[in-house]
């Protein structure tokens, strides 16, 4: 499903992914893990890689940042090929883990100093980037305080300051929020936000369908190794069965000499409501509505229904032994 210009020249498209993986493969012992992934990641998008517990995101994070190495794959980050210059993609990325980087019995300032050190700045310098990001961060008041004494969402907070010292312009975030409030949840979404808008990618791991839907450019649903499926929100909520087109009636008469024109309408008499199987598309709103007119129905009301994110993921990791929702057929992104 991605979509390229077949006049762009191969290299320019290339240099213009942020990550690329083909056939990326990986196993611990005789569990696959990695079953032959493809992805690709343009510059200054967001990419989230969507999967429950246990399916293999961190894996592909730690691989991606060069923790740890692929079985098998073509992977290139930042421009630089992994296996070759793995020293260059360190260079060019941020990670900020699952599993937070802070250290808990130094201040949050002192963590920022440490990271101005790893990554060579000088004293000044370093001084200068840590303030100006705890600023960013709100950070500031609890600056000279122990980062264990901090909350949830302000230690996530600090992990994400820490990674930006080194001014990375590719950035991993393992389940940025999970365990974390309603509220600051929606300040890490705000965080995100802003570095894409400073032109960063963001590669961004999460169990939750709602964050992938409101962050990324891109979603990929990790499935038994595989990528069961890839695209935009809107693309992934296509794909699965459940969108329809209501037509609501006051008149009984009005409805059902529709019901009896409309025969592929599911009907609810007593909601006086008849379901047309629809993508949602405005293709198809417009050939029903042509359609609704020719047969000369007037609905009172008239409602879209698209399948949300869960949908999405119920439809492409759900066996086959589970009860289908309704009649349609499933159809798979690839
Ligand atoms: N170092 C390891 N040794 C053996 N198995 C591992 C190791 N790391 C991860 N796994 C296994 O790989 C699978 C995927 O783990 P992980 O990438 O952490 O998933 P996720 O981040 O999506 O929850 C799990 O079954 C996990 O138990
Ligand atoms: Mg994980």
């Amino acid at each position: 499903m991605t979509v390229t210009r077949a006049s762009a020249p191969r290299a320019a498209q290339a240099a213009t992914q942020a990550i690329s993986a083909a056939g990326l493969r990986k196993s611990y012992g005789d569990k696959v893990v990695l079953d032959g992934i493809d992805l690709s990641v343009p510059q200054g998008t967001v990419f989230s890689l969507l999967g429950p517990n246990g399916a293999g995101k961190t894996t592909a994070v730690k691989i991606l940042s060069t923790l740890i190495t692929a079985d098998v794959g073509e992977l290139s980050v930042g421009g630089h090929d992994l296996a070759a210059d793995p020293q260059a993609v360190r260079a060019a990325i941020g990670v900020t883990g699952q599993f937070s980087a802070v250290d808990g019995l130094i201040t949050g300032e002192e963590n920022m100093l440490l990271m101005a050190d790893l990554h060579h700045l000088s004293r000044r310098e370093g001084r200068r980037v840590a303030a100006e990001l705890l600023e960013r961060f709100d950070l500031v008041e609890a600056a000279k305080k122990p980062a264990a004494g901090y909350s949830g969402g302000m230690k996530r907070r600090l992990d994400i300051a820490m990674t930006l010292v080194g001014g990375p312009r590719i950035i991993f975030l393992d389940e940025p929020t999970t365990g974390l409030d309603p509220r600051s949840r929606h300040t890490m979404w705000g965080i995100v936000r802003e570095l894409v808008a400073d032109g960063v990618t963001v590669f961004l791991t999460t169990q939750y369908l709602e964050e992938a839907d409101e962050l990324a450019d891109r979603i990929a649903v990790l499935h038994d190794g595989k990528i069961a499926a890839e695209g935009s929100a809107e693309e992934l909520k296509r794909i699965v069965p459940g969108g329809h087109v209501k037509l609501r009636f006051t008149d009984p008469d009005g409805y059902r000499s529709a019901a009896s024109a409309l025969r592929d309408a599911a009907r609810d008499d007593e909601a006086l409501a008849l379901r047309i199987p629809s993508d949602g598309s405005q293709r198809e709103l417009r050939s029903i509505l042509d359609w609704l007119d020719s047969a000369g129905i007037e609905a009172d009301e008239l409602t879209v229904h698209t399948p949300d994110l869960d949908d999405v993921f119920f439809a492409l990791t759900e066996s086959a032994a589970a009860p289908a929702r309704n009649n349609q057929p499933k159809e798979a992104v690839r």
